[in-house]
C-alpha cells in the first residue's frame, strides 16, 4: 500500500505555511510568495480573451502557438535558440515541467545529482520518480559555490541528471559562467543531462549577470531549461510555465505532459501572452523593489549578528542566514553541532508568529540556516524582523 507515495513528504515549505495558517497574527516570510499582485496589463489580455471566448477549450498539449511563439522570440533575444514547434512547452507551473523532465528522462532507481542547498521539491519529485536524489554540498565558506571534485564523486553508473537553479533558492546566489561551463564538461564526459532552473533569472542585483547553459548550441541535447511566469510576473496562482530543450528530448517530455494535466491551464495561457507583450517594465519595478527589501533584510540582519551570520543573496528574493548562536543556549535542540531549524522555526512561530522556512527542507547542508523571503511587502519585513528581534531578547531573559 502507498508503495509510490511512502517516501514522499509534503514539502516541509507547505508545512510550515499550514502550520502558520493556524495563528490569527501572523506574518509569514516563509513560502516564495511575490507580495504583488499581477500587473494589470496581463489582467487586460485575459479579460479579452475571456471576452472573445477563446478560453473554454484545451490547447493544444504543448501550449497556444502564438504564446510559444512568443517564446522563441523571448528566449531569441536571451541567446537562446528553440523551435517553438518542436522544443518549447507550456506546463502547468514549471513544478509540472520538472516532474514532466524527470519522468521523461529516468528510469527508477537512476540517480540524481542537486547540489544543495537547494528547492525542497525537487526531492519529492525524484522521489514519486523512484529516482535517487543525490545531494552535493555547496562551499558556503565560498558564497555557496560548486565544488566540481565533489560532483564527480557523487557520480555513479546509474548518474542520469545535474539538476540545479540559478539563482539558487534558498541562497539567492548566482552560479557564474565559469562554474556552469565547468560543470558542462563533467556531464559531457560522463554522458549526463544538465537541468538548469532559472525561474528567478529576472531577479538579479547588483550588475550581476546571469548565464544559462541553454546559450551553448553544442549542448542542447543534454540541456533541458525551466522558467516560470510564478516568480517574474506575480503569477504564482495561474500556474503557468515552460521549458525548452531539443526536439528528441521535448518529444519525449511532451508525453508525461500529455498524461499529467493535458494542457497548461489555457485561461493562464493567455495571460502568459499578456507577461511576454507587455510585462517586461512591470519585471524590472519589482526587481528594484526586491533589491530594496534584500537591502532592508540584511541591514536587520546585520544588527541581529550576534544571533546570523549569511551570505549576501545576488539573486531571487531569499536570504539564507545561519544560526550561530540557539536563542537559548541552555535548552535549545541542536543537532550534529547545528542548531535544529525545525525547531527553531516552530518556536519562532509559537512565540513569535513569524513563519520562516526551517533549513532542513533545502538538504542536509541547510541544517542550522532559517530561509527568509523578501519577497514580501517592506512593511511585513519590518514587522517580522522586530518580531524575530524581540524573541531572541526575551529567550535570552533580556
Ligand atoms: C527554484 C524553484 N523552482 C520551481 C518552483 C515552482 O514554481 P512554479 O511551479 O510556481 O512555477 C519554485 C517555487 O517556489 C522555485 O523556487
Amino acid at each position: 500500500m502507498f508503495k509510490r507515495t511512502k517516501n514522499l513528504r509534503l514539502s516541509i515549505i507547505k508545512q510550515i505555511e499550514l502550520e502558520a495558517s493556524k495563528y490569527p497574527d501572523v506574518i509569514s516570510l516563509a513560502q516564495g510568495i511575490p507580495s504583488f499582485d499581477t500587473p494589470g496589463c496581463i489582467k487586460r489580455r485575459v479579460e479579452q480573451a475571456l471576452k472573445r471566448g477563446v478560453v473554454a477549450k484545451y490547447s493544444l498539449v504543448p501550449g497556444l502557438p502564438e504564446l510559444r511563439e512568443l517564446i522563441e522570440v523571448s528566449l531569441a533575444e536571451e541567446n537562446m535558440y528553440y523551435d517553438w514547434e518542436n522544443e518549447i512547452i507550456v506546463t502547468a507551473g514549471s513544478i509540472e515541467g520538472i516532474t514532466a523532465t524527470i519522468m521523461a528522462i529516468t528510469a527508477p532507481g537512476d540517480e540524481v545529482i542537486i547540489p544543495e542547498p537547494t528547492y525542497t521539491s525537487y526531492r519529492e519529485v525524484l522521489c514519486l520518480a523512484g529516482c535517487k536524489p543525490v545531494y552535493v554540498p555547496l562551499n558556503e565558506e565560498k558564497g555557496w559555490s560548486f565544488e566540481l571534485k565533489k560532483f564527480e564523486q557523487a557520480i555513479t553508473n546509474n548518474t542520469k541528471a545535474i539538476f540545479y537553479c540559478n539563482p539558487n533558492n534558498p541562497t539567492g546566489t548566482i552560479y557564474n559562467k565559469d562554474q556552469l561551463l565547468k560543470l558542462a564538461e563533467l556531464a559531457k564526459k560522463h554522458d549526463l543531462y544538465l537541468i538548469t532552473d532559472d525561474v528567478y533569472k529576472d531577479f538579479v542585483f547588483d550588475n550581476q549577470k546571469i548565464f544559462s547553459l541553454a546559450e551553448i548550441p553544442e549542448l542542447r541535447k543534454r540541456v533541458i531549461r525551466l522558467f516560470s511566469f510564478s516568480k517574474a510576473y506575480a503569477m504564482t496562482g495561474w500556474r503557468v510555465a515552460y521549458l525548452h530543450t531539443d526536439a528528441g528530448i521535448a518529444k519525449e517530455i511532451l508525453k508525461v505532459h500529455d498524461s499529467l494535466v493535458t494542457c497548461a491551464p489555457v485561461i493562464s495561457q493567455y495571460g502568459a501572452l499578456g507577461a511576454l507583450e507587455m510585462g517586461e517594465k512591470d519585471v524590472k519595478k519589482f526587481s528594484i523593489e526586491y533589491k530594496k527589501r534584500r537591502d532592508l533584510v540584511c541591514a536587520r540582519l546585520d544588527k541581529l549578528s550576534q544571533y546570523f551570520s549569511y551570505t549576501k543573496p545576488q539573486g531571487a528574493y531569499f536570504v539564507f542566514p545561519r544560526l550561530t548562536s540557539p536563542p537559548n543556549p541552555l535548552s535549545f535542540a541542536m543537532r550534529g553541532g547545528e542548531v535544529d531549524s525545525w525547531t527553531f522555526a516552530l518556536d519562532l512561530l509559537k512565540s513569535a508568529q513569524v513563519a520562516v522556512v526551517p533549513g532542513i527542507a533545502f538538504g542536509p547542508n541547510g541544517e542550522g540556516h532559517i530561509r527568509i523571503n523578501f519577497g514580501r511587502s517592506e512593511e511585513d519585513i519590518n514587522e517580522a524582523m522586530d518580531r524575530i528581534e524581540n524573541y531572541f531578547k526575551i529567550s535570552q531573559g533580556l
